[in-house]
């Protein structure tokens, strides 16, 4: 390979299923020559063990330095008391998009020919954690009030990044999916702004936009209308879980988060600790995810070679993972896709 194309990218392999699925996605982007240079680093359960922090300076440093990041699944123990890590990189990075496409690679799915990219905002809304509880007598969690918080500057940025995604991706609709009629204020002013932005595409992207609940019922409906959907934080994660399931599930789902100062590829599925360590787990969404990582630095080429080959294990000759109600081991997988690229 030519040294001078190579790309320094951080590498975190992650909990549970994490360290067998980027094995399997590390032999497939070295067969595809794929030009990043890793720095590894350890975040999650082994950094807590290691370090005492999920999450230690090295990790931040490594990706502040690449501003390009592959990473697996992180475990957030629940009732554990640290904060995830997924979040804390958000913020870290300022990943204000989470850019999730779903495609059919799988006949087994309960739909054929879907092809739809959610876009969700990553750092506003309900998630911003501002919450508490209200004692009334003897009930010290008698009331609970949550705050979601939108800017416009958050809107602008996120639908500018929508239309430019969509501009430079050849794609032709986005749907704003929102909640209006009734969080008048708070999705209202994301609506409006995004309305207001699309109109500056007007003549290269059409607009328009769903109620969010009716939106999840067109989606299993006549999931084949949507092409883009543009949506806040707490929709986009509901929305982007039932777009996966159209496809097949959570082993076929890729994701990005992309920020201003970064962008961290990962599959949208978690560490799988009930089927960790067994070699059984499917590869196929940090495959996915690495495609978009290629596409990212401008390696379309390499992107392509692997979404096909992909394509042609699981549509063509029907290899399938335990997930898909197949038998064959992440290795094999792994193998079967380097053997069609
Ligand atoms: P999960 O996504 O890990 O698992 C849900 C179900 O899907 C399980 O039955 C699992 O076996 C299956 N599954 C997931 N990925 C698969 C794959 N590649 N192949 C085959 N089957 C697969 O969700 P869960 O159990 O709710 O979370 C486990 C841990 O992962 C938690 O600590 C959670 O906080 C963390 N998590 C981390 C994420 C990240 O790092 N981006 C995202 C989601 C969860
Ligand atoms: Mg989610």
């Amino acid at each position: 390979m030519d040294n001078s194309k190579e790309i320094a990218a951080t590498l975190i392999r992650g909990d549970g299923i994490g360290p067998e699925i980027m094995d399997a996605s590390l032999r497939v982007l070295d067969a595809l020559g794929a030009p990043f240079r890793w720095q590894e680093q350890t975040a999650g359960i082994a950094a807590l063990k290691a370090h005492g922090d999920p999450l230690p300076t090295p990790v931040i440093e490594s990706i502040r330095k690449t501003k390009l990041a592959l990473k697996g699944p992180l475990t957030t123990p629940v009732g554990a008391g640290f904060r995830s890590v997924n979040v804390r990189l958000r913020e870290a990075f300022k990943l204000f998009a989470n850019v999730r496409p779903a495609r059919t690679y799988f006949p087994g799915g309960r739909y054929e020919d879907i092809d739809i990219i959610l876009i969700r905002e990553n750092t506003e809304g309900l998630y911003v954690g501002v919450e508490h509880v209200i004692p009334i007598d003897d009930d010290p969690r008698a009331v609970a009030e949550a705050s979601g918080i939108i800017t416009r500057f958050g809107c602008r940025r996120i639908a500018q990044f929508a239309f430019n995604y969509a501009v430079s991706h050849g794609r032709k609709k986005i749907t704003i999916v929102h909640k209006a009629n009734i969080l008048k204020m708070l999705t209202g002013l994301f609506l409006e702004t995004a309305q207001d932005v699309g109109k500056e595409y007007a003549g290269r992207v059409e607009v328009e936009e769903r109620i969010v609940d009716n939106c999840a019922m067109q989606l299993v409906l006549n999931p084949q209308q949507f092409d883009m959907i543009l949506t806040t934080n707490m929709f986009g994660d509901i929305l982007s879980d039932e777009i996966a399931g159209l496809v097949g599930g959570l082993g076929l789902a890729p994701g990005c988060n992309i920020g201003a100062d970064a962008a961290i590829f990962e599959a949208v599925h978690g560490s799988a600790p009930d089927i960790a360590g067994q070699g059984i787990a499917n590869p196929s969404a940090l495959l996915l995810a690495s495609a978009m990582m290629l596409d990212y630095v401008g390696e379309g080429e390499r992107a392509k070679r692997l979404r096909s080959a992909l394509y042609r294990a699981l549509h063509e000759d029907r290899i399938w993972t335990k997930d898909l109600g197949g038998v064959t081991s992440t290795r094999d997988f792994a193998s079967a896709v380097i053997t069609r690229l």
